[in-house]
């Protein structure tokens, strides 16, 4: 395609994004970037300027981001809301291993850019504890969404060896047929087998149903029946039905977030069958209200 009306430098930019766009993509992407360009244009000469404005005003993240580092362009640094408290990020299990894992696998020129973006959505995916395990670094990664090759790559790395024992996914896996429609069910009796979805488990399966790592994941990450971290000895459950909803129980999941983090499960749920006028709260096997959990977990 003629880049008759661009200037060299114009040309020479729009090389370097090139370099930073997966190879499959860059056939279908190619001239869509040079309309986008042009347009931005607007029958002007296409100078870097144009392009540059083009990436900062009209590309969406990530992909902004990486072609920002590329070109060694600065990011505007977002203004924290006035309110707004920037926790410290408490690492737990083997969390932050797992984001230089993620690391490796984006090419060094594009690091800098990638490693600040993936800690905001890492932080923004905390919340006021600030805790950080395995599965949250896997649930910001999904939101993050990074453009293929990458995600699958990092996907890979991610569901490889967990040391664990998965004997019993292959006995699991025998009572299936190997059909895609049957992802949910495998990851039920998974879940009823290891009390959570293992991510190496998740990575072998996607493997015999033979559908993406990415698409098992998503499916992973959106029922709230299946968790992506084994769940410790005390399980802490706050209603958000439509009562405690009003009795304002997500004030109360923030504060809880903030108790001791790390030393039980924290979990969000629809209706737990004892509705009150208090937000209800359901701690291990029992059911109270928010100062009878309070005095419960200050016990565990
Ligand atoms: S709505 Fe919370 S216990 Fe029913």
């Amino acid at each position: 395609m003629a880049l008759s009306n661009w200037d060299k430098k114009a040309q020479a930019t729009f090389a370097k994004i090139m370099e930073v766009v997966p190879e499959p993509m860059q056939d279908a992407m190619k001239p869509q970037l040079i309309s986008m360009v042009e347009n931005k244009a607007a029958g002007s000469p296409v100078t870097t300027d144009v392009i540059e404005r083009l990436v900062r005003e009209d590309l969406p993240e990530p992909q902004k981001s990486v072609i920002m580092g590329a070109l060694g362009l600065s990011a505007e640094t977002p203004q924290p809301q006035a309110d707004e408290e920037t926790p410290q990020l408490t690492w737990e299990e083997d969390s932050e291993g797992m984001v230089e894992k993620i690391m490796d696998v984006i090419p060094e020129m594009l690091r800098g850019a990638v490693k600040p973006k993936l800690l905001d959505f890492i932080s923004k995916q905390a919340g006021p504890s600030g805790t950080v395990t395995e599965a949250l670094v896997s649930e910001a990664i999904q939101k993050m969404n990074p453009p293929e090759p990458y995600m699958s790559q990092i996907m890979k790395v991610l569901a490889a060896g967990s040391g664990l024992d998965l004997s019993k996914l292959d006995d699991i896996l025998a009572q299936y047929q190997g059909k895609q429609e049957e992802l949910v069910n495998i990851f039920h009796d998974i879940q009823l087998e290891y009390g959570h979805l293992p991510k190496a488990a998740i990575g072998k399966v996607s493997e015999y149903l033979t559908i993406p790592t990415t698409t098992a994941y998503r499916v992973a990450t959106s029922y709230q029946a299946f968790s992506l971290e084994p769940k410790k000895k005390h399980v802490v459950k706050v209603c958000n039905g439509t009562a405690c909803h009003l009795n304002e129980s997500d004030t109360l999941h923030k504060e809880l977030e903030k108790t001791s983090p790390g030393r039980f499960t924290l979990e969000k749920v629809r209706c737990i069958g004892c509705c009150g006028n208090e937000s209800m709260v359901m701690v291990d096997e029992e059911c109270g209200d928010s100062t009878w959990a309070q005095d419960k977990i200050s016990k565990f």
